[in-house]
């Protein structure tokens, strides 16, 4: 099937409810995707935060085919081993408390069972969130989301449940946080708002308030978790640890999967019965995450996208400082970067699929650099020559 059938299909048969750029991958591997014409494409936007350890990485593809061949599905009723065996692996890389696991099926789902459970935890009903935060499409997910774009047409939403603050602001935080509150909800980067890191104060201030007035913190790393920001949690470059944290996007390099990670006393609130879901944790997507988990826990993942991404930045900042203002500013972490470049955001993406270079614009305006963390230098070259081109 041609591109063209592709097309055709698509809009016959499918919702139009994705503003899809006119390209159709057949494969892919490291961080080449490849059309259906074979046309080969560096791809810096990684199922957007998703493919970290590359396409068609071979213990991935090994745990899908073996286990496929032994089971894919069985019920919640049962003991699953590969879902305890997964639980295990997330459990080694978390800092103390977080040791008990819930498997959810994606991010939005992880993130609406973090905040069911902060609410039946704490016997309060009022959720923290942010301005210009993104939790995800469902309806608590939606509305804990800060940004209005997402939630019009959808109102009123959970919106009487929700307060939100601005990101960064400590004396919001302070006014907000209440003897009401069930949880804040805190992305340590904002993603889709446009690659915004928190900093440390606004983290450790919602950790200390959130302790005084009998909160909990819960992290959305369904974006910034597992490596992506050269710290194994986003939340770790602020030295706070969240009594709750949501996880999706790269625990399955693919496959969907999500899950929340919490203290044993905080997971024992919910009893059976409290929460479930038919396909959470199944033995196909769990045996995926545990080697996912202990592929970049044993690969040290974490420090090759510290050092990777550390390198990157340093480049992206001389060429930003040779661009006469038209690089605004280069944020982030390891390997989600952003460039804040304005109207120019939309011409660098187009110039650089030309030059078979995926990348994506979030905020309208920041180019978001998110490859799969096992890139080749030659690919962030090839980024920087376009960068520069587009700029000279
Ligand atoms: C920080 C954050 N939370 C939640 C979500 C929602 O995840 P999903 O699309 O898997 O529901 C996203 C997706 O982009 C995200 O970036």
């Amino acid at each position: 099937m041609d591109l063209e059938q592709v097309k055709r299909l698509d809009r016959a048969h499918l919702f139009q409810n994705y503003g899809r750029q006119e390209l159709c991958f057949e494969r892919g591997e490291r961080e080449f995707l490849y059309d259906l014409e074979g046309r080969r494409y560096i791809d810096m936007v990684a199922g957007i935060a998703v493919n970290s350890l590359g396409y068609a990485h071979p213990a991935v593809t090994r745990t899908i085919k073996e286990q496929a061949e032994r089971l894919v599905h069985v019920s919640n009723l049962y003991l699953v081993r590969e879902q305890a065996e997964a639980a295990a692996a997330i459990a080694s890389v978390c800092p103390q408390p977080l040791s008990s696991v819930l498997f959810v099926n994606s991010g939005a789902e992880a993130n609406e069972a973090a905040l069911k459970l902060a609410v039946k935890h704490t016997g309060r009903s009022r959720i923290i969130s942010t301005r210009n935060s993104f939790h995800g499409r469902t309806a608590a997910a939606l509305s804990a989301t800060g940004q209005k774009k997402y939630q019009s047409g959808f109102e009123p939403l959970l919106s009487g449940a929700m307060d939100l603050v601005d990101y960064g602001s400590v004396e919001q935080l302070k006014d907000a946080v209440t003897k009401d509150t069930a949880a804040v909800i805190l992305e340590p980067i904002q993603g889709e708002g446009g690659v915004i890191p928190a900093g440390s104060e606004f983290f450790r201030t919602a950790r200390d308030l959130c302790d005084e007035r009998g909160a909990l913190l819960i992290c959305d790393e369904v974006q910034t978790g597992l490596c992506r920001t050269g710290r194994f949690f986003g939340f770790q470059h602020y030295g706070v640890v969240p009594d709750i944290m949501s996880l999706a996007k790269a625990l399955g390099n693919g496959y969907p999967i999500g899950a929340i990670v919490t203290s044993e006393d905080i997971a024992a609130t919910f009893v059976p019965g409290s929460h479930g879901t038919t396909f959470g944790g199944n033995p196909l997507g769990t045996a995926v995450a545990k080697t996912v988990v202990e592929t970049m826990r044993d690969e040290r993942l974490d420090a090759l996208a510290a050092e990777k991404g550390g390198r990157w930045m340093e480049q992206l900042d001389a060429i930003a400082s040779r661009s006469g203002g038209r690089i605004k500013a280069v944020r982030g972490h390891g390997l989600m970067i952003g460039l804040e470049m304005g109207e120019d955001a939309k011409k660098l993406q187009a110039l650089a699929l030309r030059e078979g270079i995926l990348v994506n614009v979030c905020a309208g305006s920041v180019v978001r650099l998110i490859p799969p963390l096992i890139l080749g230098e030659s690919s962030m070259k090839a980024f920087n020559d376009v960068l520069e081109s587009f700029l000279s």
